[in-house]
């Protein structure tokens, strides 16, 4: 059977662990070249380690717009061009709106939105005509999480980002997309207490976490031709479809003059 990535080359930051190593394990597998960066390099070379062959590491913060000028730099020098970029790298913290300081701020906005900014911004050059862009949102921008305040706001800037990049690049038929996970069982979400986690499961519809490499598939999809005519879309995870599908439902009985009418549906998406 046919790879799917055959022959491309894609950059993933935060390659290191959790969904970004699990999305360059099925790209390599479905046949493209990847880069990865992290900051930590032990953890950067056990990941490239663990990805085996087709792929090389670059250690880099994805906030520091030198280390994103390195990363570029070696994908020139070893490939000479891009094929997709998944802007994975994030991080999560809770802190209650009346302790938000200008450090969790800075942080979650440095790393969420600059860095995915930066990261895409800087690939364009060597980014093919065709190429595909992702970012790594969250369910947690629409879903208004006690304490999640900031770090949803980072994500829904860059469900933003995608949106205009759809008509920026247009001319180069280059495409951009949101995956947006629902709680996904990674080293990040391991880190959270027993109690939190707990109440995280308990409202999730499948009874569970999701798994890196469920996400990876969705990634998969939107770097290739299977998502050959799909452009400025935030793929919600699981949790969030439940909701989706309530407010679409509600939608339809509010507007029963016009049931089938698209338009009607598209505007309550936005
Ligand atoms: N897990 C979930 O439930 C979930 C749900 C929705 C969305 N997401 C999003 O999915 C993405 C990946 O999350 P994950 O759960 O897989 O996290 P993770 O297990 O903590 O992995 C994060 C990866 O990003 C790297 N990273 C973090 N900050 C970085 C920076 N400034 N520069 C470069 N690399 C950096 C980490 O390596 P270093 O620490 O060595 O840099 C690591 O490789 C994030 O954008 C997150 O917001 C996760």
């Amino acid at each position: 059977m046919s790879k799917k990535l055959e022959g491309k080359t894609a950059v993933i930051t935060g390659g290191t662990e959790g969904i970004g190593l699990a999305t360059a394990k099925l790209f390599v597998k479905e046949g493209a070249y990847v880069f990865i960066t992290g900051r930590r390099q032990k953890e950067l070379d056990e990941a490239v380690k663990a990805i085996g062959s087709n792929v090389s590491g670059v250690q880099g913060d994805v906030a520091k717009l030198a280390d994103l000028d390195r990363l570029y730099q070696t994908v020139s020098k070893v490939k000479g061009r891009i094929d997709i970029v998944f802007a994975n790298a994030g991080v999560a913290e809770f802190v209650p709106f009346g302790a938000v300081s200008e450090e969790h701020f800075d942080k979650l906005f440095n790393i969420n939105v600059r860095g995915a900014l930066f990261t895409v911004q800087k690939a364009l050059p060597l980014l093919k005509d065709g190429g595909s862009i992702i970012l790594n949102g969250s369910v947690a921008s629409v879903k208004g999480t006690a304490a999640f305040g900031v770090y949803a706001a980072s994500k829904a800037a860059i469900r933003s980002f995608v949106r205009t990049w759809t008509t920026d690049l247009k001319d180069r038929g280059i495409r951009s997309n949101v995956v947006s996970p629902g709680p996904i069982n990674t080293p990040a979400v391991s880190r959270q207490s027993a109690d939190v986690i707990g109440r995280i499961v308990s409202t999730i519809p499948m009874g569970r976490m999701g798994k890196p490499e469920e996400v990876a598939k969705v990634a998969l999809f939107l770097a290739s031709d299977d998502s050959s005519f799909v452009t400025g879309i935030e793929l919600f995870g699981l949790r969030c479809l439940l909701d989706c599908f309530l407010h679409l439902l509600a939608a339809y009985v509010e507007r029963l003059v016009c049931p089938l009418h698209f338009h009607c549906f598209k505007r309550t998406l936005q």
